[in-house]
């Protein structure tokens, strides 16, 4: 095989990995055993098409603090939901985040994560389909989850967890592929969100870059004053 051939092969072996990914039906059995053997080529993978998610997701996290917030970056503590192994905390880091804690459902991913050395803190076994029990309301100004809102991963109704998490006035920054918007309630879960006032959608960038396949959408959310949500809740 040439040299040609071979990346082809291997460019092809990374889509049908990428695509397999798609089809897990959110089984968190299957998840986890996947993503245990994915872990040590993932990154490989998806950097052979293309991936750019964890940059623009990266970047708007950067947007908001200098746009809105009083803390500079050191201060802003980030929670990373479906962190990975580690690509948006890496990027974070860059742009001078320092306070990042990651959450993924594999202990796998995670361990390459925490590898990575820009965490604070990184747990698997979390998953972000169920109550994140261990974590406070409240407790991140900014939360980010980049790749996860993803066909056969988690639902529409996870961003309510995400709300609780970040605080009054903070920002939720996710990406959605142009198939899972498309397919799932996601958009009608914002709207019940915002009608409930939890949220707020402050930015969406529509089917920008993000993987050689397809697409995304970049969403910002605001969480509104602690009191106004309160408010809005009892009506
Ligand atoms: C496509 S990767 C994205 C990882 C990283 N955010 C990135 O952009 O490279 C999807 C990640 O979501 C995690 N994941 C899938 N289902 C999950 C769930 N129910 N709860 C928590 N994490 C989950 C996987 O373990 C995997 O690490």
């Amino acid at each position: 095989m040439n040299t040609l051939d071979h990346q082809t092969a291997l460019e092809q072996t990374a889509r049908k990995r990428i695509k397999d990914s798609h089809a897990l039906d959110g089984d968190v059995d299957r998840l986890t055993h996947f993503y245990r053997g994915w872990a040590s080529s993932y990154e490989l993978d998806v950097g052979r098409d293309g991936y750019c998610g964890p940059m623009i997701v990266a970047e708007l996290a950067g947007t908001v603090q200098t746009a809105y917030l009083a803390s500079e970056r050191p201060a802003i503590a980030i929670l990373d939901a479906g962190c990975g192994t580690g690509l948006v905390g890496v990027e974070l880091k860059r742009l001078g985040f320092r306070l990042i804690d990651g959450i993924d459902l594999s202990e796998e991913m995670a361990e390459q994560a925490r590898g990575t050395g820009v965490y604070r803190h990184v747990q698997g076994d979390v998953d972000l389909n169920g109550p994140l029990s261990e974590y406070s309301s409240a407790s991140y100004d900014i939360t980010v989850c980049c790749g996860v809102f993803t066909l056969g991963h988690i639902r529409p109704d996870a961003l309510r967890e995400l709300a609780r998490v970040t605080r009054p006035n903070g920002f939720i920054i996710v990406s959605t592929r142009k198939s899972y918007a498309e397919t799932t309630s996601f958009e009608d879960e914002v709207r019940r969100l915002q009608d409930a006032g939890v949220l707020v959608t402050a930015q969406c960038l529509n089917d920008g870059k993000y993987i050689a396949e397809e697409g995304a959408h970049y969403w910002v959310f605001k969480l509104p004053d602690r009191a106004c949500a309160e408010t809005e809740q009892q009506l």
